[in-house]
């Protein structure tokens, strides 16, 4: 016998069913602005003294790495023991991470071009709450409590929809949410992915496109583009995670945009710790690429929508100087480009006219899924 189950149907049965789910177009017509838009991303140290802090909160958060229930005590240790090496890693790339810079910037830009496209949501007012830094979750809650926003939208800065990232920003807003504004005064509101969004896919193809023209003509259509995503555990992946599938999307549709010119592949970076990651790490690629002779090659951090220290650490010191091969680049991340500021603007109002409070994928947590957080928190966001 075949079961059927709406998305919807997965939740447990106490979504309070009178109210139904809202949508962006009755929000719309309930609310004219402004409208509050909160990119939310993990996040990392703008100084250096802030490398700790940071730390400790991405060990102690079990959504990105379970660590059992000894979680906190071994976040602690562990990032006591981690800080003096990050810390000269932040040193190395000019004393922090430029992230809440860049997310600050495209929010900015953001709004001021939804405030043309979308007037009768206007005025729009950005935001950025961070997992694992400043400016966290409950700082920018209350901010825009202080603000008088009514009504607003949590945009995911992972395109890629992980339970790791997005779903730990989102149980951690929901959290926050219980305590700062128990009567829900803030309507909210999700962009939970948009790994296919054709003005990210563009962007992304344009950065690799400009790079290209770094190599000779006589070699362009032979260099390896080499995606590079950040890696998760496979007991995370194992669980049905969506994010290796939606991370391979982007990965395809950038490709398709640039008509296949060339070899790629889909590589996974930022391991940590002894047990088991997705693979094929970036750095071993490279290595066994190099030994085998293919010398051009073009990293695209695929996942990211700043620089930061995967970027700038990682991939361009770690590897790249390391490998002292001259055809091994990067393509720039997406950063400040005008096109991703549009990408940014354009998700936000093709959201605003849609017809959804979130996508139909966030509704259905992963098969293997056992936490009431990821209930609960969808609970809250799918009954606005
Ligand atoms: Fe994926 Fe809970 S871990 S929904």
């Amino acid at each position: 016998m075949t079961l059927r189950l709406s998305p919807i149907r997965v939740l447990r049965t106490s979504i309070p069913r009178t109210r139904g789910l809202a949508t962006t177009a009755d929000l719309s017509n309930e609310s004219k602005g402004p409208t509050g838009v909160v990119l939310l991303n993990m996040g990392g140290p703008s100084t250096i003294p802030e490398v700790y802090d940071f730390l400790y909160r991405l060990f102690a958060d079990g959504d990105l790495i379970p660590l059992g229930r000894y979680q906190e005590k071994l976040a602690r240790f562990i990032a006591w023991r981690r800080t003096p090496k990050i810390e000269h890693h932040y040193e190395e790339i000019g004393g922090g991470s430029p992230i809440r810079k860049w997310s600050e910037y495209q929010a900015t830009e953001m709004c001021k071009r939804l405030d043309k496209l979308s007037p009768e949501t206007a005025p729009h007012k950005g935001y950025v709450a961070f997992r694992y830094a400043k400016p966290l979750t409950a700082d920018t809650l209350a901010q825009m409590q202080q603000d008088g926003i009514k009504r607003a939208i949590a945009f995911t800065q992972y395109p890629q929809y992980s339970c790791s990232t997005t779903g730990s920003s989102l149980n951690e807003l929901w959290k926050v949410t219980k305590r700062l504004d128990p009567d829900s005064e803030i309507k909210w509101s999700v962009i939970d992915r948009w790994p296919t969004h054709s003005g990210l896919v563009k962007t992304f193809a344009q950065l690799i496109t400009d790079k290209l023209k770094e190599y000779d003509e006589s070699v362009r259509d032979r260099v390896i583009l080499l995606f590079s995503a950040h890696s998760l555990p496979m007991s995370v992946v194992n669980r049905g995670d969506p994010y290796p599938a939606e991370v391979a999307a982007t990965v395809y549709s950038v490709m398709s945009e640039l008509k296949f010119t060339n070899p790629y592949r889909l590589v996974w970076q930022s391991q940590v710790g002894p047990s088991a990651w997705l693979g094929a790490q970036t750095s071993d690629t490279i290595k066994s690429l190099v030994k085998k002779g293919q010398t051009n090659i073009i990293l695209v951090p695929i996942a990211f929508t700043s620089d930061h220290i995967e970027t700038l650490h990682e991939l361009d010191l770690e590897i790249i100087k390391e490998t002292k091969v001259e055809g091994i680049k990067r393509a720039e991340s997406l950063n400040g480009h005008p096109m991703f500021l549009d990408a940014l603007a354009d998700a936000v109002h093709n959201h605003l006219t849609g017809a959804a409070v979130a996508s139909n994928q966030y509704a259905m947590q992963c098969p293997m899924c056992t936490k009431e957080v990821c209930t609960d928190s969808r609970n809250f966001f799918l009954t606005q």
